[in-house]
């Protein structure tokens, strides 16, 4: 070997990650000085869903590392929201800012959360932005009302995330009046936690994930043929046999009633009520699994791990059968501060029809024994229901209507909009495509009220956007199948009518994604929207 020759060739490769590593920092460096006067102005032009008004006043706030929030009056509630709020401006501008009491000091340019129980307009949700020169005030009637709010200022904090700008600079924010309250009660997210079990910590994320999008439901799908994942202390084999295994024959898992407990606790604090689901009389393979008693003939099948539906029933003329139903539902309300308990009802092709009207109408007996609200997808509607019942559409819209007909309000999770296990496009890897490919553009693009004929506004509780997970596995795949097709679902349940239209929204989801990108949430890069426009405008 020639030495002197390789000598040559490191002294090369030295010399070439030299002049490499001056060209970079002579490249790098004036970027990085135009970095903060682009990048340190907050924008309401992001917000998602669309406020009702938003009036721009055409001067300039400044957020800087002193600046305090004050909260009236401070609880325990509005503690939390103002910790919350001051962890989201740690985490986008990295400003770690204080806060007091509204009696302890009143200057200029700080922050004000305050509960005045005066604008009924605004109702239990709603909220009052208003940013002057001097003061960024939440006004509210109630916590959640400001809870809501905060997620405002978040959004309109996104183009700060990962900004490398000194903590010496105050952040922009432009002054403005924003008045905003929700055009639906209901605003939810379904999981289906029983194809595919999900953590504690998983079902956590999610809820700071859709918060931001001022979602109100958390609906958890609790059992199904694959697995049953809610522990019931009367009936323990549901989860130590019934929840072994799950879709492809992995190991499954369950929640304890003290994990559901947190979870039930974490959505709450957030303003998110959880909804149960234990799914009857179909989908019920995993509790027959379980518990020979509960077959007809006295003899359990084997546990499924296959993504057929309709094949599983209880059995429906056997008192063993009502004392099962009995302890469960006992046990979830328990565990449910919430008024809802939905029993699912839908495709339970294996029970005979008149037999599934009769059991409808027993377990709505039941539900209602333990103070809840009955919900079930729409099949229920073949039965009598109580006013009270809620109806939730997914495919057929005579069955809806029939709920209609009897007072019963409606949850709008229309299968070939809403329905975010669906694929995009065929290409896309993970999902299903029986109800259709559902772009972003088609998750946008309906209204709750104009979707079934004969529907009217009053018959309309919200809508909700169900994630089955046959093919999903892991919290990377659930980010990737919401989306970004839920904050169009958020914006549909939220936003006013006439405020929403696909072009505008198309420009608002793109700065969301630049803000999902700096934090790692993994999304559909839709050829719909154009993902780069802030980044082509901002370097003209
Ligand atoms: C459903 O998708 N089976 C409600």
């Amino acid at each position: 070997m020639n030495n002197k020759y390789n000598f040559r060739i490191i002294e090369y490769i030295l010399s070439a990650l030299i002049i490499l590593q001056l060209v970079s920092c002579k490249t790098v460096a004036p970027t990085d000085e135009r970095k903060p006067m682009r990048e340190l102005k907050a924008s309401f032009d992001n917000i998602i869903p669309v406020p009702v008004s938003i009036n721009p006043t055409g001067s300039i706030f400044r957020l800087n590392p002193n600046s305090i929030i004050y909260i009236e009056p401070m609880n325990y509630e509005t503690r939390f929201i103002g910790q919350y709020l001051k962890d989201q401006i740690k985490s986008t501008t990295g400003y770690g800012i204080t806060f007091l009491t509204a009696e302890a000091i009143s200057a200029d340019e700080n922050i004000r959360l305050i509960i005045d129980d005066r604008d009924e307009l605004l109702g239990q949700e709603g909220y009052e932005l208003i940013i002057t020169e001097n003061l960024l005030t939440i006004k509210a009637n109630k916590a959640e009302g400001l809870f809501r709010g905060v997620q405002t200022i978040s959004q309109m904090l996104f183009p700060l995330v990962n900004s490398s700008a000194p903590l010496s600079k105050d952040v922009l924010i432009p002054t403005v009046e924003i008045k905003d309250y929700p055009r639906f009660e209901w605003r939810g997210v379904m999981l289906d936690v029983a194809r595919h079990f999900f953590s504690v910590s998983d079902v956590k994320k999610l809820v700071d994930r859709i918060v931001l999008y001022k979602f109100n439901r958390l609906h958890l799908h609790l059992t199904d043929d694959q697995g049953w994942r809610i522990q019931i202390n009367s009936w323990p084999n549901l989860t130590i046999y019934g929840g072994s295994t799950q879709v492809g024959g992995g190991v499954g898992g369950y929640f304890t009633q003290e994990d559901y407990t947190e979870i039930v606790k974490y959505a709450e604090q957030r303003y998110i009520i959880v909804v149960p689901e234990i799914d009857m009389p179909g989908h019920t393979n995993a509790a027959l699994a379980s518990y020979p008693v509960l077959n007809c003939d006295g003899i359990s099948p084997e546990l499924y791990t296959g993504i057929k539906v309709g094949f599983s029933s209880l059995c429906i003329n056997k008192d063993s059968t009502y004392i099962f139903i009995d302890d469960v539902i006992r046990e979830v309300s328990e565990l449910t501060p919430g008024p809802y308990i939905h029993i699912g009802g839908d495709e339970a092709m294996a029970t005979d029809s008149v037999d599934y009207i009769n059991f409808i109408v027993r377990v709505q007996d039941i539900i209602q024994s333990y103070g809840k609200q009955m919900i079930g997808w729409e099949e229920i509607t073949q039965s009598r229901l109580k006013s009270n019942t809620i109806v939730q559409h997914w495919r057929k819209s005579q069955l809806a209507m029939k709920g209609v007909h009897q007072g019963s309000k409606l949850i709008m999770s229309p299968s070939t909009k809403a329905y975010m296990d669906m694929k995009y496009t065929p290409d896309t890897e993970l999902g299903l495509h029986w109800a259709g490919y559902i772009e972003v553009s088609d998750a946008y693009n309906w209204d709750p009220v104009t979707q079934i004929i004969g529907v009217s506004d009053k018959d309309i509780l919200g809508v909700e956007a169900p994630l089955w997970t046959e093919t999903v596995l892991n919290f990377s795949d659930i980010e990737f199948m919401l989306f970004p097709r839920l904050p169009g679902i958020a914006e549909i349940g939220w936003s006013q009518a006439e405020a929403r239209n696909w072009e505008g929204y198309k420009m608002r989801l793109a700065n969301h994604g630049a803000y999902w990108k700096a934090i790692g949430l993994n999304f559909y890069r839709s050829p719909e929207i154009d993902w780069d426009w802030i980044i082509k405008i901002s370097s003209k």
